[in-house]
């Protein structure tokens, strides 16, 4: 079988973030329910100079040389923010970047499923053309309303996966199990930006469909929990991954083991927040970033959820040596690092004027924003992108 997985990956996230001790005392909680609770730290606030393709553009913008873009013949924009009802985000970022026209190039929505739906259509893509590579890019803002129950899980950015038949980082073994349905636990009607939620429903049909799908991938390739070292899951907040975890720790021989390797894959994610579509492909970065156990060869087991819902529990053997784990590491910690912390105000003034990002004839620039990529406005009804501060005209 052809050998096909990640290639290269990177992530992208706004220069700001509110602290979780400070948005708790701002709501009057206590700030071990943010932490502990939750177990969150740190949000992404995402200013109105930045939307999912500038997020995905400077994403990618890291990883693609001028060679792999000359092979990339098809671009997945997963996201369920996108920016127009009927052009995909997967067209402005082509030209952004720069990418060959000889591509198919469209937006996948399915919640948070989004860029899971692209890489498993890249996976059998690759395998019938072999010699290509697809571009798949998980890009989102998380906006549940200041002052609500969601708003600690709010957060953004993108994360951009190049695949190949060429993988460096994880191969993908073309084992997967998934489940579909209608339900009404979370979703965003054409006429709000933020997104209407039954949060503890959620939450439970989250656990539902990782036990429907574990159990059925288990029964179709006679695995069992101790067959995988790690596992990295879609993390709308960090505990709802432990909360998954724990369903199948009781059948585990590696209880330690398998809690060290989600401290490691949880990491990133507890200092961004949720990122929708990106945020499982987040955490495998922050797996194989952070994990000092993790071996050339081990098997993860990566649970893919998009409220609505779609669920999807599909294995990977790791690839990535230790050079190949250090750039991943590097590259999102420096990102990290060097963001500003904002108080509740800043945060709030940012994220009311975000919401209005949108409208026609304005131009975003407010604030400076450092990127290569940011999204100056509206003009005619036509969206405008800067280059280093530049219109692209
Ligand atoms: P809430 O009702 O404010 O919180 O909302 P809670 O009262 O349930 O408390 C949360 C946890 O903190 C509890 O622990 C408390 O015990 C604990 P748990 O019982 O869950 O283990 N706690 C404390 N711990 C330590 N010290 C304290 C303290 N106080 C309380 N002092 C909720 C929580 C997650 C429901 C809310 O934030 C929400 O609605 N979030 C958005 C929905 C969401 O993220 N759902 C996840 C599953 S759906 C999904 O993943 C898809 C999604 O990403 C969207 C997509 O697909 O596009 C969301």
């Amino acid at each position: 079988m052809t050998k096909v997985g990640i290639e290269k990956m990177a992530f992208f996230t706004s220069g700001y973030y509110i602290g979780m001790d400070e948005l708790a005392k701002s709501r009057q909680e206590d700030p071990n329910k943010y932490k502990i609770g939750i177990g969150q730290m740190q949000q992404s606030v995402i200013p109105a100079s930045q939307d999912v393709v500038t997020l995905a553009a400077n994403a990618s913008d890291r990883i693609l040389t001028a060679a792999d873009k000359e092979k990339i013949t098809m671009v997945v924009f997963g996201t369920e923010t996108g920016v127009d009802n009927s052009k995909a985000a997967s067209m402005y970022l082509q030209e952004l970047l720069g990418l060959r026209k000889e591509a198919r190039a469209f937006e996948v929505k399915q919640a948070c499923y989004g860029a899971t739906a692209g890489v498993q259509m890249a996976i059998d893509y690759l395998t019938l053309h072999p010699d290509e590579k697809v571009l798949v890019i998980g890009a989102d803002i998380a906006r549940y309303g200041l002052q609500t129950a969601g708003e600690v899980t709010q957060g953004g950015g993108a994360v951009s996966m190049l695949l190949s038949t060429n993988p460096k980082i994880v191969e993908f073994e073309g084992k997967s199990s998934f489940h579909s349905e209608n339900i009404m636990d979370f979703w965003r009607p054409l006429y709000k930006k933020e997104a209407v939620v039954d949060g503890h429903y959620s939450t439970n049909v989250y656990i539902d469909f990782f036990s429907k799908t574990f159990d059925d991938f288990q029964t179709k390739y006679s695995m069992t929990v101790n067959d995988f070292k790690a596992f990295a899951f879609h993390l709308p907040y960090t505990k709802m991954g432990l909360k998954a975890l724990k369903t199948i720790l009781p059948e585990s021989n590696n209880v330690d083991g398998l809690l060290s390797e989600f401290e490691a894959s949880k990491k990133y994610s507890a200092e961004v927040g949720n990122l929708y579509t990106g945020s499982l492909y987040l955490s495998l970065m922050s797996l194989i970033a952070n994990s000092k156990t993790l071996q050339v060869g081990d098997r993860i087991g990566l649970f893919s959820y998009g409220s609505g819902a779609q669920g999807e529990f599909f294995s990977a053997k790791v690839i990535a040596d230790d050079e190949a784990r250090t750039v991943i590491k590097n590259q999102v910690d420096e990102l990290l690092a060097k963001r500003d912390s904002l108080t509740t105000p800043e945060y709030e003034n940012m994220y009311t004027e975000s919401l209005t990002a949108d409208s026609n004839d304005h131009q975003n620039d407010s604030l400076p924003d450092t990127a290569k990529f940011t999204f100056g406005g509206v003009k005619n009804d036509k969206r405008l992108y800067k280059r280093f501060g530049e219109i692209i005209e």
